[in-house]
């Protein structure tokens, strides 16, 4: 009963003594750290506490959105999860803390919720959330704008120096800074199990990232199990055992859904293709040695209708499999060389009067790719090749920079042309080095080119590319993480966040919390985390 009249503070001062050693040992202090940084965040030093047995994020009263939304109710029970750490031990002696204490948060989507619905390029993600005693508000337009301030909300909680769970007052307006956050992972080089796309998709919420670009298929294997092709996985896949189901897939896309994430998968062509020729005969290039065939084979033989007939059919079933409205039509690195040495591929190239320019052919083939791809109703993107090579486009088309040594003139090129850039050079994040890479990723400024403001509306966002060479379950995590938090923050924040200092504490803290989520993030440099 004396227990009721010492203040809250005094109380926990006292708990160790009081519980003995079952209790919560000081230094257990956790700093709270929002990363990416919100476009603006009032807190106050009046803190509310919050305890795992009464506290709960539910629905307002007067939310477009209610208990049948099955992704806010997701939502709630995995971000109560996350704030209280999964925890099943009891805190119940916490309630005994005499301070204020916040009660629920109340989640209110104030326009057409859209929970039904797939996120796509225009989706709105901003949100208000309040803080404040004995209940939280947070309102959205939309459930995206919802999912990314639960996560907000949940960084805001911290654990004081007693191991009670707290928050401050706070007052938070969010919007993301470019609407197109991408993550590509690649799952030709190495296969990757579900669980490992899924942990990253869980990843790529907690950091507000909403593009899953799936290189799925490459030269090394072909993974995606084809209903129409089964022989595309059955000989082009590693083994059988590394094949992606139809039910995977939409498992895939159904997570990443309710985690406010677009799924894009890429089918390059015509080259990084050999995987392909395994199960669809003559779609590859045969080359030649002199006047005679060999056991190799080029890139997609863009000289037979058959070629033609066959990307018709895969990629009208793509586009079902895929609710996305893109599909990423690759379009690099071809190599011409196997074309060169083609007797048919030169006749080809004289009847069409393309001389001996090779990027004519590649261009050929990608028209009608594209032709073949629009009439299934789809927006599609292409590495910048097929821009630069002049191939005719549709105005929608979204062209991914990735070469380094150039992307800012090919940022300025593509967006004088008019078309919408995703900027992915900067950030290929295969490329490792010794120490603090992450700054570098975060340095990027992606608006830093010479360009009207029409222009630089046109760079929708970016990508960080985690290629498979070296990449598989093993090291996935580590690798992407937190090195890809420096590119979320990049894209979600306003352009004046760039203080290293500060990023470098809030990230440290956030490299923990993922920790804590069961993301195998890797350190930023010495120290410790408190679990
Ligand atoms: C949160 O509240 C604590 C305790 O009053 C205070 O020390 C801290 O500065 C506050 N944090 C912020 C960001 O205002
Ligand atoms: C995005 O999705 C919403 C909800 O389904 C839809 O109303 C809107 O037209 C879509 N926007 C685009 C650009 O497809
Ligand atoms: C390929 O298709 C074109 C146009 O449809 C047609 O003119 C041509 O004869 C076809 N070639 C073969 C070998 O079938």
């Amino acid at each position: 009963m004396a227990l009721q009249v010492l203040s809250g503070r005094a109380l926990l001062l006292l708990l160790p003594l009081l519980l003995g050693p079952q209790a919560p040992l000081a230094a257990a202090a956790r700093r709270p750290a929002l990363w990416p940084l919100p476009a603006s965040v009032q807190q106050s030093p009046n803190v509310l506490h919050l305890t795992r047995h009464s506290f709960e994020i539910t629905h307002g009263p007067h939310s477009s959105a209610g208990p049948r939304c099955f992704l806010l109710e997701e939502a709630f029970r995995r971000y109560h999860e996350y704030i209280f750490d999964y925890s099943v031990s009891s805190d119940d002696h916490l309630k005994s803390f005499v301070g204020k204490e916040l009660q629920q948060l109340l989640v209110t989507i104030t326009s057409d919720s859209e929970c039904d619905a797939y996120p796509n390029s225009s989706s709105d993600e901003s949100y208000k959330l309040v803080v404040q005693e004995p209940v939280a508000t947070l309102e959205a337009k939309k459930v995206w704008g919802a999912l990314r301030g639960l996560e907000t909300f949940s960084q805001l909680v911290y654990k004081d120096f007693y191991g009670a769970y707290v928050v401050n007052q706070s007052e938070v307006t969010d919007s993301p800074r470019f609407r197109y956050r991408g993550v590509l992972i690649d799952t030709s080089r190495h296969f990757l199990p579900l669980k490992t796309i899924l942990k990253t998709l869980d990843a790529m919420a907690f950091n507000k990232l909403n593009v899953l670009h799936w290189h799925i298929v490459d030269d090394h294997s072909f993974p995606y199990q084809s209903v129409t092709f089964p022989d595309l996985s059955s000989k082009g896949a590693y083994s059988p055992n590394h094949i992606y189901t139809h039910t995977d897939i939409k498992a895939v896309i159904e997570y990443a859904r309710l985690r406010g994430i677009r799924v894009i998968p890429e089918f390059d062509t015509p080259g990084h293709t050999e995987s392909w020729g395994k199960g669809q005969k003559d779609l590859l290039t045969p080359c030649y040695k002199g006047s005679e065939k060999t056991d190799s084979f080029g890139p997609v033989n863009p000289t037979l209708n058959t070629t033609y007939v066959f990307m018709s059919d895969f990629f009208k079933e793509i586009s079902r499999v895929f609710p996305e409205d893109y599909i990423h039509l690759g379009g690099d690195e071809v190599d011409f060389h196997c074309w060169e040495t083609n007797p048919d591929v030169t006749k080809f190239m004289q009847q069409k009067g393309f001389g001996k320019d090779y990027s004519k052919l590649e261009s050929y083939y990608i028209q009608r790719l594209i032709d073949i791809v629009s009439s299934t109703n789809k927006g599609y993107m292409v590495w910048q090749e097929v821009f630069d090579n002049g191939v005719t486009l549709k105005k929608d088309t979204i062209i991914e920079v990735w070469i380094q040594s150039t992307y800012r003139e090919e940022l300025r090129r593509v967006t004088a042309a008019g078309y919408a850039a995703v900027l992915a050079a900067p950030w290929y994040l295969d490329y490792i080095s010794y120490g603090q890479d992450w700054k570098k990723y975060y340095s990027v400024e992606p608006l830093n080119f010479v360009g009207t403001t029409k222009q630089k509306d046109l760079v929708i966002g970016g990508t960080a590319a985690l290629w498979g060479e070296y990449v598989d379950a093993t090291n996935l995590s580590p690798r992407l993480w937190p090195r890809a938090s420096a590119v979320a923050e990049r894209l979600w924040s306003p352009q004046k966040v760039r203080n290293l200092d500060d990023a470098y504490d809030r990230l440290t803290e956030h490299r923990c919390r993922m920790l804590r989520r069961g993301i195998a993030a890797q350190p930023l440099f010495v120290g410790y985390c408190e679990m």
